[in-house]
């Protein structure tokens, strides 16, 4: 095994993971890293066959709750219970179930009736930064409130909850997003977790009474009545994971790629000069997603032993599959390191993962970049980073800035 310093936490990796990632993808394609006791895979090929292979299993949260020690164990039970039943966390048959239903609800004609819903939350807060003026911090005045508010309306969750329920879902991450074990931090996931259920349980039922309204909520309660499968334990398990799943992965889209454009002055130029030109806008966001999208990396649980590129997984091994990592691979993207945004070949991206998990949020995320990279374009001509080196989130699943002021 090629002797690779790994080390996610380096500071000089979480601002830019890419050039330790290109040595891994070049000379050790699946790697065992002793600080992270997981293997690491980097090639695109590998990535995406990973995502499809059976052999590695999405079902996660069991394993890991199983392995905590007892007083650990007693905390996060509530927590790991309910995220078992998160379709993402699933293999099938189990997950065909969720997935299915959840298509139900989430249909590309319930996402596409949003785009004047989107475009009103946009200018709204573009309204507001305009007023106020000067410098601000995009991430806490766009890039969070708008996927967070979206997702609301289309839950039919009431706005004004929205800031509460983001409180909780970040509790949340801190467990399911970040690989190191600290009981305060579980101790947060699982009081957010009881929070998110609680509202949930009692907003569910509330819909159940009213006979719902025109949201996913009330088309997902449909959808259970219709086949008689969805329990209502799973309907507050999807409504939860589909709140989490949709809001930080597009803020971390909305940021990051608007981040790259202001450091690409010439590119932006080109987009500036294409606002009107959907399908150019289209691609662009395509090419947002692959260059530094919100996707560092995705984890699977080995569930037999096999070799891969000489090395033995283990069953019950963890592997994490780098989509970032894949997303620069020059055995699929010319100059993978350019961000160019008429890339012909830029959707053969992995940030939404591959398969059957394949994301089911893609055309909402896909949507709001669309909408919002023209607006805020078009109403800010002179925008500009205020400081050029933001300071970068650790998290080894997730690839985001914790703030990015700017200057209108
Ligand atoms: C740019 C934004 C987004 C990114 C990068 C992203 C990324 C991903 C990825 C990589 C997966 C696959 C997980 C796996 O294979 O284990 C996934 C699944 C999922 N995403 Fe997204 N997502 C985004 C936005 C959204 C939005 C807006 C929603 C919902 C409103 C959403 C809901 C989901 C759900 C429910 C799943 C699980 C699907 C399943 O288990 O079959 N995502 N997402």
């Amino acid at each position: 095994m090629p002797d690779i310093a790994f080390d996610h936490q380096d500071p000089a990796f979480v601002t830019d993971p890419y050039p330790v990632l290109r040595r891994l993808q070049e000379t050790a394609p699946v790697f065992w890293s002793e600080r992270m006791g997981a293997w690491l895979v980097t090639r695109h090929a590998d990535v995406r066959a990973a995502f499809r292979d059976p052999r590695l299993s999405s079902d996660r949260i069991r394993p890991f709750v199983a392995q905590l020690q007892p007083a650990m164990k007693e905390l996060v039970l509530p927590l790991g219970e309910n995220l078992a039943l998160w379709s993402v966390f699933n293999d099938p048959p189990q997950h065909t179930r969720l997935r299915a239903l959840m298509g139900k609800a989430f249909t590309s004609r319930a996402v596409e009736a949003l785009r004047p819903r989107v475009a009103a939350i946009v200018d709204e807060l573009l309204d507001a930064i305009e007023r106020r003026g000067g410098e601000f911090d995009y991430h806490r005045e766009f890039a969070y409130p708008l996927p967070a508010t979206v997702i609301a309306d289309m839950l039919g969750v009431p706005r004004t909850d929205v800031d509460k329920l983001k409180k909780w879902s970040d509790d949340l991450a801190q467990f399911v997003l970040t690989s190191r074990a600290n009981p305060e931090k579980y101790r947060r996931a699982a009081a957010g977790m009881a929070e998110m259920t609680d509202y949930f349980d009692r907003f569910i039922r509330g819909r159940t009474e009213e006979g719902g309204g025109n949201d996913v909520t009330t088309a997902l309660l449909a959808a259970r009545e219709r086949d008689d499968r969805l329990a209502h334990a799973e309907i507050v398990a999807t409504a939860l994971l589909l709140l989490f799943a949709g809001h930080e992965t597009t803020t971390q889209l909305i940021a990051n790629g608007l981040y790259w454009l202001l450091r690409n002055p010439v590119t932006l130029a080109d987009l500036r000069a294409h606002l009107d030109d959907q399908r150019y806008v289209e691609n662009a966001v395509e090419e947002m997603l692959r260059f530094d999208g919100p996707s560092l990396s995705m984890v699977r649980v080995a569930a037999q032993d096999f070799e891969w590129h000489g090395q033995r997984i283990g069953k019950g091994e963890r592997v994490f599959l780098f989509m970032s990592a894949a997303n620069r691979d020059p055995r699929v993207f010319a100059e993978p390191d350019r961000l160019d945004l008429r890339r012909a070949n830029a959707g053969e991206h992995l940030t939404f993962g591959y398969g059957i998990h394949f994301c089911i949020g893609a055309p909402l995320a896909r949507l709001e970049g669309q909408v919002a990279f023209p607006r805020v374009l078009r109403r800010f001509p002179n925008l500009a980073l205020a400081d050029a080196n933001p300071p970068w989130s650790d998290s080894i699943l997730t690839r985001g800035m914790l703030e990015m002021r700017l200057r209108i």
